[in-house]
């Protein structure tokens, strides 16, 4: 076992985390873990196959202990010791819902200092029950920190990508894009402390933090590619966002509640290493099937 590899383990986050080789650095880390909705999580195994949180459904993938104060005593110990391999520009992608961000933001701030923390994604994936009561749930949020408020101006951030950008308001684009150069591009032009800048509508804005682009597995399964039938799989679009904006390629990239192993797949696809890890062996199982379906050479070990 050697930082040059890819990684992947069966076992307990925290206890993952502890028998690294000491030269192992995480360059990002994305954790996505149980809501702390309570129940048991059920695979769908075979098409039309209920998954999630039913009472008839496919085989047990996961446990979701329910409260808050569970995930937090869960969760803190595990951010402190991923805190301790984050490398100076490291960001930590923290993926949570309404039932538990409150708390675990509190907590996390005591870890990483209410300084390291650099803001949150309201991701909005389209589904969600309208229940009768109140407004629907139709948000996740994704927590970010950098290692410590001393590192949060070295955390990576790169928005030059396609991915990472959104076209401008209608009415902007209107109203200041008045310029168009010899290929026909339009533009405006801004003058700040004396320099003029030239923007480019085709080019986008950097994107903001409501992602609303991003539609949720379950409202493209199971006739959808990458659905592999693990309750809360995560599309490979959202991690491949979040990998562009914080990463760089041969950096390593770390999931230790992986799952399906989706971060997994989309950073060895960007030519990132992985650290991945998950305490359910149905969860390392479609993991290892997927890697394997992409030919990416991992080691593993349980
Ligand atoms: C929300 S799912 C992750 C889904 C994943 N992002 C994907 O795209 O498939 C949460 C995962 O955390 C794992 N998990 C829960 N507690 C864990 C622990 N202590 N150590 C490792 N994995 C854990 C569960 O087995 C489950 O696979």
């Amino acid at each position: 076992m050697s930082a040059a590899e890819n990684l992947l383990f069966q076992g307990d986050a925290l206890a993952v985390c502890g028998l690294l080789p000491a030269d192992v650095r995480f360059d990002l880390v994305y954790l996505d873990p149980p809501y702390s909705g309570g129940g048991t999580m059920s695979l769908r195994a075979r098409p039309g196959e209920a998954r999630g949180r039913r009472v008839r459904s496919g085989p047990a993938a996961y446990a979701d202990p329910a409260g808050a104060a569970r995930l937090v005593a869960d969760l803190a110990p595990l951010c402190a010791a991923v805190r301790e391999r984050m490398s100076e520009r490291a960001t930590l992608y923290l993926h949570l819902d309404h039932r538990a961000v409150h708390e675990m933001k509190v907590a996390a701030d005591r870890v990483f200092g209410r300084g390291a923390f650099r803001g949150e994604v309201i991701w909005a994936p389209g589904n969600g029950a309208r229940g009768a009561r109140g407004f629907a749930v139709t948000h996740q949020t994704i927590l970010l920190y950098a290692r410590s408020a001393r590192d949060r101006g070295r955390a990576l951030f790169r928005c030059d990508h396609p991915l990472l950008r959104e076209p401008y308001a209608a009415t902007s684009q209107q109203m200041h894009f008045k310029y168009v150069d010899e290929q026909g591009r339009r533009y405006r032009e801004r003058t700040v402390g004396g320099r003029t800048y030239q923007y480019y509508a085709d080019r986008g804005r950097r994107l903001g933090s409501v992602w609303t682009d991003i539609a949720a597995m379950v409202a493209n399964t199971p006739i959808c590619r990458e659905a592999t039938g693990y309750p809360t799989q995560k599309p490979e679009r959202l991690l491949e966002r979040i990998i562009r904006a914080s990463s760089l390629e041969e950096d390593t990239v770390a999931d230790l509640m992986c799952g399906s192993g989706t971060t997994l797949v989309v950073a060895a696809r960007l030519g990132r290493r992985f650290v991945g890890a998950d305490n359910s062996p149905a969860a390392i199982e479609i993991a290892r099937q997927r890697l394997g379906r992409e030919k990416v050479a991992f080691t593993t070990s349980a």
